[in-house]
């Protein structure tokens, strides 16, 4: 590519980092605007990884001088920020979850997906290689019949309180990642039900959230997918997928640094702790979600998921809320 695209980072929290460090390392993209409502944070960031800081998110959209933005700032500034994107014409990588409110990503829907501006969603575990062949595998009938889709996802440790106070609750924050992932695999669920436990924190019960989860998921197929998730394990980052049909199973563990185990007399097969979080594990996928959104800024093909993709999560990560409140199973 004769010229790199410029990029414009909003928020440069935990998430807003990893993008940066993807935008630095990409030979197509630099890194050239920087925003974030903490002025220190962007400057921290744009002289580690380039560009310009500003404490004014908005500034970014009239500067006329960005290709594409990524918006990696609290979930509640998203659906205001894509809609000044596609105001401005410039191309926007949202982070997840696209809002907590219904109402509000309804209100944008329509323009969203009239607009030629494209928007992606960051569901950045589609584009995790392990998780990404065992879709291509499914896809390609190595295992029959999908029937049933087991998801483990567990945070080594909950993320801190004012972080959680804001983030929407377990289903909507977390494992909105995997309804996403449930719907890569089975793009129609036609009924969703969930349990919600706290099991552990007097905080997060506090915050009337749930502190762990067990969702049912039906496909119009009537495909099963079933969900756990723990805002704590013991053990680490515990991520897990399992792809079970008719002729077979495609199954992908947890990974370690080292793949080397030991053998002693008081244990076997032990290895190294499992890669420690998010920024560990998925890191390749950041990196090639980002590779993914380019193609549709250049007007490409792209696999991005879509604003649809952010919505359809959200709606499932609704119904799960209101299944773990009521005991019933919600149908879509
Ligand atoms: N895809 C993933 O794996 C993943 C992982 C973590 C977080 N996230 C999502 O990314 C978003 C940010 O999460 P985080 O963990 O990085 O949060 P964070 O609190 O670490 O960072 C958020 C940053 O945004 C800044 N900010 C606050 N209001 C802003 C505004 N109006 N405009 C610009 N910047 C603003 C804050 O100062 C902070 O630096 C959330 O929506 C979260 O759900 C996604």
């Amino acid at each position: 590519m004769s010229q790199q695209l410029r990029v414009g980072l909003i928020g440069t929290g935990r998430i807003g980092d990893v993008h940066a460090r993807s935008v630095h390392a990409h030979p197509d993209t630099v890194l050239h605007r920087v925003a974030d409502v903490f002025l220190e944070s962007a400057q921290r960031v744009a002289g580690q990884f380039g560009g310009e800081a500003t404490d004014n998110p908005e500034s970014l959209f009239s500067s006329g001088d960005i290709d594409l933005v990524i918006i990696a700032s609290p979930t509640s500034t998203h659906i205001d920020l894509i809609d000044q994107a596609i105001d401005a014409g410039i191309p926007a990588l949202c982070e997840k979850p696209i809002d907590l409110d219904i109402e509000r990503v309804d209100r944008l829907r329509e323009k969203a997906n009239a607009s030629s501006v494209p928007i992606g969603l960051g569901f950045n575990r589609r584009f995790d290689p392990h998780f990404a062949s065992v879709h291509e595998r499914t896809q390609a009938g190595e295992i029959g019949q999908l029937e049933q889709l087991l998801l483990t996802s567990r945070d080594p440790a909950p993320a801190p309180n004012d972080y959680l106070a804001v983030s929407g609750g377990i289903f909507r924050d977390m494992a909105i990642h995997d309804f996403d992932m449930a719907r890569f695999f089975i793009p129609e669920i036609v009924s969703v039900s969930a349990q919600g436990f706290n099991q552990f924190s007097q905080d997060i019960k506090e915050l009337g959230d749930f502190d762990s989860t067990a969702i049912t998921l039906r496909g119009s197929k009537d495909e099963l997918v079933l969900i756990s998730n723990s805002r704590h394990a013991a053990y680490g980052f515990d991520q897990r997928l399992e792809a079970f049909g008719s002729e077979g199973m495609l199954r992908v563990e947890n990974l370690t640094d080292l793949n080397v185990r030991h053998y002693g007399q008081r244990e076997v097969e032990a290895r190294p702790a499992y890669q420690n979080f998010f920024l560990e594990r998925y890191l390749d996928s950041y990196r090639l979600e980002l590779e993914e959104f380019l193609k549709a800024v250049r007007g490409e093909a792209s696999r991005t998921p879509t604003f649809e993709d952010g919505r359809m999560a959200l709606v499932l990560a609704n119904a799960a809320a209101e299944s773990a409140v009521t005991g019933q199973t919600v149908t879509l």
